[in-house]
């Protein structure tokens, strides 16, 4: 799997646990889908601060712009990440922030894919996206984080 599947895989993944934690009434339940979530939001970040941009910086003109918007969107993430841990406990107020927040990880989720992915494909090409993927996952390993594909389905 690529460096921009893995991310993409990614998105996906963390966009149907806010569905899950949508749908889901129990309390309990609620506050472990949520602690998750949080969880690979930021080792999602953390993957493409350490690993994903810094090859695209090295990666000539073409690629900076690219840096600069993909930085953008990562402060995107850090601030839902931040917005969930403190969440309401009425469950009217606690559906209304989920939803906000999730509208903002799909709006991430669109433009990272069609501005920052799209562009960054060409730029790295497809061997040193296949290395930059294996990196990736050796990284999410050691954090303890969801694995891509094999991994199993959040429930
Ligand atoms: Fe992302």
């Amino acid at each position: 799997m690529d460096a921009i599947e893995l991310m993409k895989e990614d998105h996906a993944r963390i966009s149907q646990l806010f569905d899950a934690a949508l749908a889901n009434l129990d309390p309990q339940a609620r506050s472990g889908l949520l602690q998750q979530i949080r969880a690979d939001l930021m080792t999602h970040e953390k993957m493409k601060q350490d690993i994903f941009y810094p090859a695209l910086r090295s990666g000539g003109d073409q690629a900076k712009d690219i840096v600069i918007e993909g930085e953008v969107e990562h402060h995107v993430i850090a601030v839902i990440a931040d917005s969930l841990e403190e969440v309401p406990e009425d469950v009217e107020q606690w559906r209304a922030k989920l939803k906000v927040l999730k509208a903002s990880l799909d709006e991430h989720i669109r433009n990272e894919e069609e501005r920052v992915f799209s562009r960054a494909r060409p730029a790295l090409g497809r061997e040193r996206l296949e290395q930059l993927g294996h990196e990736m996952a050796t990284f999410k390993n050691r954090q303890g984080a969801t694995p891509n594909a094999a991994g199993p389905n959040p429930k």
